[in-house]
């Protein structure tokens, strides 16, 4: 059965990534492990590029890196013809790192530091998406001093709300991120921006929310933004070029989400977005902008797949079936940040065993590391091997290191053959970073040591 592009089911290897069993992989490179299909992430993103540049051929992809950056996965954005959206001085470090072209790389952040901005302006990155007057200023000065012009999109926040969880909603008007569309404020920060010599005003940016089912948000969206492009010609005679959408298309990660009319796929949402700007442009007589629209988690939540084994399985007095696995809150966050849900699958088939509702928690310190609230499975036992499906976004990029577990390898799939991008962290790896304590504070161990 498939579950997913690329995902299987098989009736006797069990659970198939990209070809290759996932019980061969959780021996040769252990659990936890996360897994990605490379044909699964390159499959989404061609969908999203020709399904945008069929209907508006000025666009570009933009993959939201925040949802999982490695070396590897940008190479692979690069390699589709992808841009690149970072979001700390961190990501793009990876970016540059892993030879990503720097023209189409954009710096994003509410709160940029000046070493991150001076970092993005220094290796000629395409645009900084620019978050608030402070950062403008600095931004404004690195640029001047490098004797730079350095392209922007000013963020705005259209006030639209995407009807998601609240901390996944980022386009009302009481968000931290962005120039509010209130008042004359967006108005003042054109101004701004068009004041400076070395800072050259291509155009806005906006991200409503994450998670979103419904597109008619993002039309309402895409409406505001051109609106005031069309407002800012008037009043003050200034034509932009570029409108920069976002991301936030939401995923199915089990069958209670999504929108009951139907869930809009890459193509169906892209498509409604780029009618809805040709329509507004037109009627507004404004000029086409080049489009982007900034994908993460619909590129790469269902490709990805995270591996435990259970090791112990227990039958709590009030009956509830209670299963560990070997990770937790550690290697994927989001149940307990944001409630949210998902599907276990056992990795090998247990037959046609009888599915029972089973709580699966991971091995941290804490009551709230569940994993899954209730789940169906089979009955399993200790050292059987538990996957996580639609684990690809937001899991690997978002892992702590909280009980000191240590953060699990990531193996990729392609033409069959699995391969690691990133290595198991080692015990010498919790500590690689720490520094002997300085000699007084040994003397002062002495001294108390030796007052008793
Ligand atoms: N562009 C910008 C400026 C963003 O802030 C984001 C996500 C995206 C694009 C990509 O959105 P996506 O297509 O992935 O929904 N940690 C949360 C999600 C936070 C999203 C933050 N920004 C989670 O695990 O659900």
């Amino acid at each position: 059965m498939e579950i997913h592009p690329h995902i299987d089911l098989h009736e006797e290897k069990g659970l198939v990534i990209g070809g290759v069993p996932a019980s061969r992989l959780a021996k040769k490179f252990g659990t936890p492990l996360y897994v990605y299909s490379e044909d699964a992430i390159v499959e989404r993103m061609r969908e999203y590029v020709s399904a945008l540049s069929d209907v508006y051929p000025d666009s570009a992809v933009v993959y939201a890196g925040k949802a999982y950056l490695t070396m590897r996965m940008a190479r692979l954005a690069a390699q589709e013809g992808l841009f690149l959206d970072t979001a700390s001085g961190g990501e793009l470090y990876i970016a540059l790192q892993a030879g990503f072209p720097p023209q189409k790389i954009l710096l994003h952040g509410n709160n940029k530091s000046a070493e991150e901005l001076l970092m993005a302006v220094a290796a000629g990155i395409g645009r900084i998406v620019v978050d608030n007057l402070d950062e403008m200023d600095r931004l404004q000065r690195i640029a001047r001093k490098q004797r730079r012009v350095q392209n922007v999109l000013i963020r705005l926040t259209p006030g639209i709300d995407p009807h998601t969880h609240k901390y996944l909603s980022t386009g009302e008007i009481s968000s931290k991120f962005g120039v509010a569309m209130h008042g004359d404020r967006h108005f003042a920060a054109v101004l701004e921006a068009e004041r400076s010599p070395n800072l050259n005003l291509l155009g806005f940016h906006c991200h409503i929310g994450s998670q979103v089912f419904e597109v008619s948000p993002f039309i309402a969206a895409a409406r505001t933004m051109l609106d005031f492009v069309a407002a800012l010609k008037e009043r003050t005679g200034i034509v932009t070029r570029e409108l920069d959408l976002g991301g936030g298309l939401g995923v199915r990660y089990t069958a209670d989400d999504g929108n009951s009319a139907g869930d809009p796929t890459p193509a169906s949402y892209v498509a409604d977005l780029a009618g809805e700007v040709k329509r507004r442009a037109a009627e507004l007589s404004v000029p086409l902008p080049r489009l982007f629209v900034e994908p993460g988690r619909s590129i790469v939540a269902a490709a990805g797949v995270t591996l435990y084994t259970v090791d112990s399985v227990k039958e709590l007095p009030n009956g509830e079936v209670v299963v560990a696995v070997d990770g937790g809150m550690a290697d994927n966050p989001r149940p307990m940040l944001y409630g949210a849900r998902y599907r276990a699958v056992p990795v090998l088939p247990g037959g046609r065993a009888e599915l029972r509702p089973a709580r699966v928690v991971g091995k941290h310190c804490e009551e709230g590391d569940t994993l899954i609230e209730k789940a169906e499975l089979p009955s399993l036992r200790a050292g059987d091997l538990l996957a996580i499906l639609v684990s690809g976004a937001y899991q690997h990029s978002m892992r702590s290191s909280y009980n000191a577990l240590l953060n699990p390898a990531v193996v990729h799939v392609a033409d069959k053959q699995a391969f690691v991008v990133v290595e198991r962290q080692k015990y010498r790896d919790l500590i690689a970073k720490e520094r002997p304590a300085p000699h007084f504070m040994a003397q002062e161990r002495d001294r108390a040591a030796n007052a008793y």
